[in-house]
């Protein structure tokens, strides 16, 4: 367990990102509530999750998460929630069937409210009010009432992942995520996509293996875990008052869990050394990312590494890298170089969202699908010469069929984003472009795999 550590020592660190409330009363009201909530999750769960990522560190597996870049309280629907999953066992399905390899499936859901921003402040016709942080402390609309940071967001969040992470656990283990619904995970508007027919094929297949397996005695009846799946929970530990307030000791061993999710992240902005979010996040038990950008030198790194997992163990660290299309293998390497000599067990994931943002001519923000790919080939490319593996993707998506990355199969031109942008922080992919993403990561996680295998025979 951590040393000199408890769930507020992050307060007395320094603490980027988080919101001033004009009401300190109403902030204990709001936590003091909080900390006598239920958890979310149960520790022994992400003690699960830990062992299922030490799997991806051994090349054994490979780890999807995706989700929401901010969940919001306007578009919480089941609807939204089905669709996102299936979309996530959609891409699954793909992974598994063209790589041997089971896919540990990761939701941005349940939880990922909280968002960092470049500036706090927001200008619009000569008028100044605090950027939106996520719908979890203020309100996305640019009125002076609805930006100031309302700490019973914080409540009503809890409640929206409640209901959230109770949908999902019913359509993980309720029959939903049975494999003989394969053919069922479709979305009629995808229909128009060149991935579909592909998706269908692989089901058909799935399909007649399951057949086959039956026939052996092998069925739901006899192998429960063909009736369901594992599904896990993420997000960015940003708003550290509401991780804080989840914050529980774990009665069979002691150790300290945030159970506002399975695993945490820290992202780019507040992984600084000595950053409050560095301190908390040390201290519980949960498996942990954090996000690895441009700013980051391998002598940082090995020090956080050090401190967030002293004990070196495997899947407690997953490594999320964003650089962009055209840094990550200038980049990377020597980071890559520095993890191996030290012996630190880490996963490695790729985010080829976060640096690849541009502005279209129309002033909205996306990001071009070819240059989510050139970011994935490049991250495989560097495993690949380094002798690593390459055991992840983090991707913002949604099951919707939005307009809010540019290209893909069905193009999703300019012009088309103003269509269906409904993201409240980010552009998403939409359903057919995370399928179509999956279907090409799925060969480029082969090409990685073969060399592995050639290496080992
Ligand atoms: C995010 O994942 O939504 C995010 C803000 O990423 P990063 O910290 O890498 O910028
Ligand atoms: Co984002």
């Amino acid at each position: 367990m951590a040393t000199n550590w408890t769930p507020q020592s992050w307060t007395a660190h320094e603490a980027r990102q988080l919101p001033t409330y004009p009401d300190a009363d109403a902030l204990t009201r709001a936590t003091t509530t909080l900390s006598s909530f239920p958890p979310l999750v149960f520790a022994g769960e992400a003690r699960e999750l830990t062992d299922e990522l030490a799997k991806v560190v051994d090349g054994r597996a490979f780890l999807l998460q995706g989700g929401d870049c901010a969940e919001s309280f306007a578009e919480f629907h089941p609807n939204n929630i089905r669709d996102t999953f299936r979309v996530i066992l959609q891409m699954a399905v793909v992974l598994t069937f063209a790589s041997k390899l089971p896919t540990v499936k990761l939701g941005r859901m349940a939880g990922q409210f909280a968002k960092p921003r470049s500036a706090d402040t927001e200008e619009l016709d000569g008028v100044s009010l605090p950027s939106y942080r996520g719908d979890i402390v203020n309100d996305i609309a640019f009125e002076a009432a609805g930006r100031a940071p309302d700490p019973q967001r914080m409540v009503q969040a809890y409640n929206q992942s409640a209901a959230t992470l109770n949908l999902l656990r019913a359509f993980a283990a309720g029959g939903y995520a049975n494999l003989h619904q394969v053919h069922a995970w479709t979305h009629d508007f995808m229909g128009r996509s060149p991935w579909t027919k592909q998706y269908r094929d692989v089901a058909d297949r799935i399909g007649e293996a399951l057949d086959f397996m039956n026939a052996c005695g092998i069925n739901p009846d006899t192998v429960p875990q063909l009736k369901g799946t594992q599904f896990y929970t993420s997000h960015e530990a940003l708003l550290l008052p509401y991780e804080q307030a989840l914050t529980r000791q774990d009665s069979l061993t002691g150790g300290w869990y945030d159970t506002s999710a399975h695993f945490l992240w820290i992202g780019d902005r507040t992984r600084f050394e000595n950053s409050a979010h560095v301190e908390f996040l040390r201290g519980i038990g949960n498996p942990l990312g954090m996000k690895v950008g441009p700013s980051l030198t391998p002598d940082v790194l090995l020090r956080l590494l050090d401190t967030l997992n002293p004990g070196r163990v495997p899947g407690r660290m997953t490594l999320i890298t964003r650089y962009g299309h055209d840094k990550i293998e200038g980049a990377l390497p020597a980071l890559v170089r520095a993890v191996k000599r030290e012996g630190h067990p880490v996963l490695w994931s790729c985010d080829p969202m976060h640096g690849n943002v541009v502005k279209a001519a129309n002033g909205y923000k996306t990001r071009p699908f070819e240059r989510i790919l050139a970011e994935v080939r490049g991250f495989f490319a560097v495993h690949r010469a380094e002798g690593t593996f390459g055991g992840g993707i983090h991707v913002e998506m949604t099951g919707q069929n939005v307009t809010e990355c540019t290209g893909g199969a069905v193009d999703v031109t300019e012009i088309d984003l103003a269509d269906r942008y409904h993201t409240h922080c980010d552009p998403r992919l939409n359903a057919a472009q995370s399928l179509e993403l999956a279907f090409t990561l799925a060969e480029m996680l082969n090409a990685e795999l073969n060399d592995r295998r050639k290496v080992a025979a």
